[in-house]
């Protein structure tokens, strides 16, 4: 289960359950977030490039189908990522 962060071309394997967020976290890519996770700043936004199957369904917290919000959204499988601010 991959998570590779493009263009930064950093990358890092999601333990069970984890985040997108919390393999950012991990790996030094730079995920804003001033909520500490729980789904209601909107700063974790981030889009995906591929692998959006290998994400857990978008949560009630999630209303924009573009894109994804990395503290809600967990790791199935290999995906890759983006932002605007990379
Ligand atoms: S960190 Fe606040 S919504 Fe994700």
């Amino acid at each position: 289960m991959r998570v590779s962060f493009s263009p930064l071309g950093n990358s890092g394997v999601a333990k069970h359950n984890e985040t997108l967020l919390d393999v950012a976290r991990r790996t030094g890519a730079p995920i804003g977030n001033a909520c500490g996770g729980i789904g209601i700043c909107n700063r974790c936004r981030v889009r995906v490039v591929e692998g959006a199957e290998n994400l857990t369904p978008p949560t009630r917290f999630e209303k924009d189908p573009e894109s994804r919000l990395a503290c809600q959204a967990v790791v199935l499988g290999d995906c890759t990522i983006t932002t605007s601010y990379w």
